[in-house]
C-alpha cells in the first residue's frame, strides 16, 4: 500500500544571494537556477527514495513548466493517476539562498489554488493507501476534504504545517494524527516568540497540546523540527496528558541548501515509522540522517536523498 502525498508542486527559481536583502534594497544574485519543487513534490520524493511506494495527488499548469513538474515527479515512479492538469500557470516559487545556506521563499500558487475539490479517483487513492501526508501549501477546503476522505477510510493522517505561517484550524487538528511543525510554524500556532531553550520550548509545546486538546477533546502527536537544534516528539503518557518526548539532535553536517530539509525529514519519518514499523526514536534518526543529506545538496526536489545514502549515514 502506498503513502499517499496530497499538495503542492512548483517550479523553484533559485536565486543565489550574499544574504536576503532589507526592504528597499536591490542586490544581484551571482546565479539563477531553475528546477522542481514545491512541498508536496518534494515530500512525495522523499518518501519514495526513502523506498516507499508512493501516490501523488496533485495540480499543476498547462505551461512549459508542468510538463518540467510532471516528468520530475513520474521520473520517481510515483503513482500519478491523481495528478491533474489545468488550465493556467502552475506554481512558481522564487527562492532567495543565501550563502550560509539559509532562504526565503515567495510562492506564487498558481494551479496548486485553483483546485475545487477532490474527484472521485483521488478520494480512491487517498482511502486505498497506507497513511495520508499534507502540508499547506493548497487549499484549506482540499486539506479538510483529504484528511476527511482518510478519518473515514481509517488512513492515518499526517499534517506538516509547512505552507503558511498562519495557526492550524484545531477541527484540522481533530483529522490529524501527527501534526509536524518548525519552529516558525509552531510559533505562529502559539502565537508567541518561542523561547531558545529547548527544556522551556518543549514544555510551552507540551502545554499547547494539552489546551488543544482540552478543548477538542482530540490532539495529535507532535513531531517539532528545531533546525539545527534537531527534532522533538510529544505524545500523550498512559495519563493521558502530552508528555512523553523523544529528542533526536541533528547531524552536524556541511550547509549548502537547506531548501527543502523539513520536506525531508516529515516524509522520511513517515516511510520509517509508518511502511517500516520502526519505534519513534530509531524513525527520528532515520529523518535526521535523510535532512542532513538533504542540506548537503543544492535544490529542493532533487536534493532528496536515496535510501542506500541515508542507510550509508546512518
Ligand atoms: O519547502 C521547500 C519548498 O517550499 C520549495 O520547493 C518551494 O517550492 C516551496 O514550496
Amino acid at each position: 500500500m502506498t503513502i499517499c502525498v496530497c499538495g503542492s508542486i512548483n517550479a523553484d527559481r533559485i536565486l543565489h544571494i550574499d544574504q536576503v536583502p532589507t526592504v528597499g534594497a536591490t542586490v544581484a544574485a551571482k546565479n539563477l537556477t531553475v528546477g522542481p519543487g514545491g512541498k508536496g513534490a518534494n515530500q512525495a520524493v522523499a518518501a519514495a527514495r526513502a523506498g516507499a511506494p508512493v501516490a501523488f495527488i496533485g495540480q499543476h499548469g498547462d505551461d512549459e513548466a508542468g510538463d518540467l513538474l510532471r516528468h520530475a515527479i513520474m521520473a520517481e515512479g510515483i503513482d500519478c493517476r491523481g495528478l491533474r492538469q489545468v488550465t493556467g500557470p502552475s506554481g512558481q516559487a522564487m527562492i532567495l539562498l543565501q550563502d550560509d545556506g539559509d532562504n526565503a521563499i515567495v510562492v506564487h500558487g498558481g494551479a496548486n489554488t485553483t483546485w475545487t475539490g477532490l474527484d472521485p479517483e483521488q478520494a480512491a487513492i487517498i482511502a486505498g493507501s497506507r497513511a495520508l501526508l499534507l502540508q499547506r501549501e493548497i487549499p484549506l477546503n482540499i486539506i479538510t476534504q483529504a484528511a476527511t476522505i482518510a478519518r473515514e477510510a481509517g488512513v492515518p493522517v499526517i499534517l506538516d504545517a509547512g505552507g503558511s505561517l498562519t495557526p492550524v484550524a484545531t477541527d484540522l487538528l481533530a483529522l490529524v494524527d501527527l501534526f509536524s511543525p518548525n519552529r516558525s510554524e509552531l510559533a505562529a500556532c502559539l502565537d508567541r516568540e518561542l523561547p531558545d531553550d529547548e527544556d522551556d520550548l518543549i514544555e510551552q509545546a507540551t502545554e499547547w497540546c494539552d489546551s488543544v486538546a482540552n478543548a477538542t477533546g482530540r490532539m495529535p502527536d507532535l513531531l517539532l523540527k528545531n533546525g539545527a537544534a534537531g527534532s522533538c516528539y510529544i505524545h500523550r503518557d498512559a495519563a493521558g496528558h502530552f508528555e512523553r518526548i523523544h529528542r533526536q539532535p541533528a547531524l552536524k553536517v556541511p550547509v549548502r541548501d537547506t531548501t527543502g530539509a523539513g520536506d525531508c525529514f516529515t516524509a522520511t519519518y513517515l516511510v520509517a515509522r509508518t511502511i517500516e514499523g520502526l519505534p519513534i526514536d530509531d524513525a527520528m534518526r532515520f529523518a535526521s540522517a535523510a535532512a542532513a543529506l538533504c542540506i548537503g545538496r543544492d535544490g529542493a526536489l532533487p536534493s532528496m536523498p536515496h535510501r542506500a545514502d541515508i542507510d550509508a549515514l546512518l
